[in-house]
């Protein structure tokens, strides 16, 4: 059996003999000193030290150490001992660009998920926050309504009919702990209904899908191409989930076609759309997509969620239900709304404008950053067409097919955190794998930004 230990700070998971032990603490070493978990001249411990440390023999954890000198991760000088090299080797990529010394971790995150947080909106947060105190009635801090806040409710309705085309009634939204319990809270629902299957895009987040799994639910892979999900090809499925603003993580929205198909198809067969509208507000060349529910109230539910608007540690987002759900979703237990001071602070913000203004400021500083990004790459990496950014916080970099893999190794040489496109994939999904990064320029903070561009140029090939 396998053995591990976490020592120096690194994991080490070990084969217990043969040449598979000092591959496994070659491998674990190299690795701690390519994420710089290991700094440059971190002094590593004697050989004699670790193999006692290990239980190993001492010739094994020399004969690593010789192997990671050979390959100038390491330096070992008669006096100073084994150290973690200043400057290391070549990244492995076609690049010959040499990782920075100091960038002992990854520097810049550049994977899609989260917005900037730094520029959270703290003292509009605060101003609502105060008010929100301030007004509220004493029964408002009771058990209520298990739909949420009606203040909130009714602060949603507004906002989701005016920016997002949603046909919503305050009496049929409910207020949840983000997208991800909203799922959760349908997935339940959908089981209890007899349903056994939902469609879900080809590509999308492994989380979502694993909730319906554990909800006890089979999903199966609808293909995604520029036109989105094909929508065309849904059979037997007893509900799909969609991103249709912006298909998550290609970034195309889904054709007007689709859109029309997928509604005939939940008329026909009963079965229900769950549409995710994570980033619906960040679309920067044209009008927003409007939301698909508009087409039909009875048979999409509409998911939305602060965690890109604003922040995702507010747990904070919404679900407009077909009337026929409301009840079944309240009669879960695990159906509790977040907070009620957060929930009327939304609703003050929401109300005052507040909202509005900072999705605007926010679309603005994003727009310059995902231009900087088309500049930076047509410049510096001119073979690299970036796709998927039209809208949202993230871009789609395609990659000659079978580099994918080597261009994430050079990122995270290059101190960068970012996914590739196979991450995404659904198991299932038939469709030749496509090789890309999937890069967020949400995350890191305005300042920082131009370095990560920089980074990201030097780690493409
Ligand atoms: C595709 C997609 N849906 C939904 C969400 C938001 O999830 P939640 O509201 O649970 O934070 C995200 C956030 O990264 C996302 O990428």
């Amino acid at each position: 059996m396998a053995r591990s230990w976490a020592t120096l700070g690194v994991d080490l998971h070990l084969e217990p003999t043969g040449p598979g032990l000092r591959r496994g603490l070659t491998d674990a070493l190299r690795e701690a000193v390519r994420t710089g978990r290991l700094g440059p001249g971190t002094r590593l411990p004697s050989s004699r030290v670790l193999a006692a440390d290990l239980g190993i023999a001492r010739n094994t954890v020399a004969d690593a150490y010789a192997d990671l000198v050979a390959e100038g991760w390491l330096t070992a000088r008669q006096g100073s001992g084994t150290r973690v090299a200043e400057r290391v080797a070549a990244p492995p990529s076609r690049t010959s660009a040499r990782r920075p010394a100091g960038h002992a971790r990854p520097t810049y995150d550049l994977r899609p998920g989260t917005p900037d947080l730094a520029s959270f909106p703290r003292t509009a947060w605060l101003r609502a926050a105060r008010r929100a105190v301030t007004s509220a009635p004493h029964d408002a801090l009771g058990y209520g309504d298990g739909r949420g806040r009606p203040e909130l409710r009714a602060a949603l309705a507004g906002y989701l009919a005016r920016a997002r085309g949603v046909r919503a009634d305050p009496e049929t939204l409910l207020v949840c702990g983000g997208f991800a319990h909203g799922l959760v809270l349908l997935a339940g629902v959908l089981r209890a209904r007899g349903v056994h299957t939902v469609a879900v895009e080809s590509y999308g987040l492994h989380v979502h899908r694993d909730l319906l799994t554990r909800a006890g639910l089979r999903t199966v892979p609808l293909p995604v191409d520029d036109r989105g999900a094909d929508t065309g090809a849904l059979t037997d499925a007893g509900a799909v989930l969609l991103t249709p603003a912006h298909q998550f993580p290609t970034g195309v929205p889904l054709h007007p076609d689709r859109r029309a198909a997928v509604v005939a198809w939940a008329h026909r067969t009963g079965g229900l759309i769950l549409e995710d509208d994570y980033d619906g507000e960040f679309r920067y060349d044209r009008q927003s997509v409007g939301a698909l529910q508009g087409l039909d109230p009875d048979r999409v539910v509409y998911l939305g969620t602060a965690s890109k608007s604003l922040a995702p540690g507010l747990r904070l987002g919404w679900m407009a239900l077909p009337p026929s759900l409301v009840g079944d979703v309240l009669d879960d237990p695990t159906s509790r709304t977040p907070g009620v001071l957060d929930q009327l602070t939304l609703a003050q913000f929401l109300d005052s404008g507040d909202y509005d203004r900072h999705v605007r400021s926010a679309r603005l500083r994003y727009r310059r950053r995902r231009d900087a990004l088309v500049a930076a790459l047509a410049e510096r990496a001119p073979a690299v067409r970036v796709s998927g950014i039209a809208a949202g916080l993230h871009a789609v970099l395609p990659l000659p097919s079978g580099t994918e893999r080597q261009v994430a190794r050079a990122a995270a040489w290059h101190g960068l955190a970012v996914h590739s496109l196979s991450m995404f994939r659904h198991p299932d999904a038939s469709l030749p794998p496509l090789d890309a990064l999937v890069v967020g320029y949400g995350t890191p903070p305005d300042h920082a930004w131009a370095g990560a561009l920089d980074a990201l140029c030097r780690a493409l090939p």
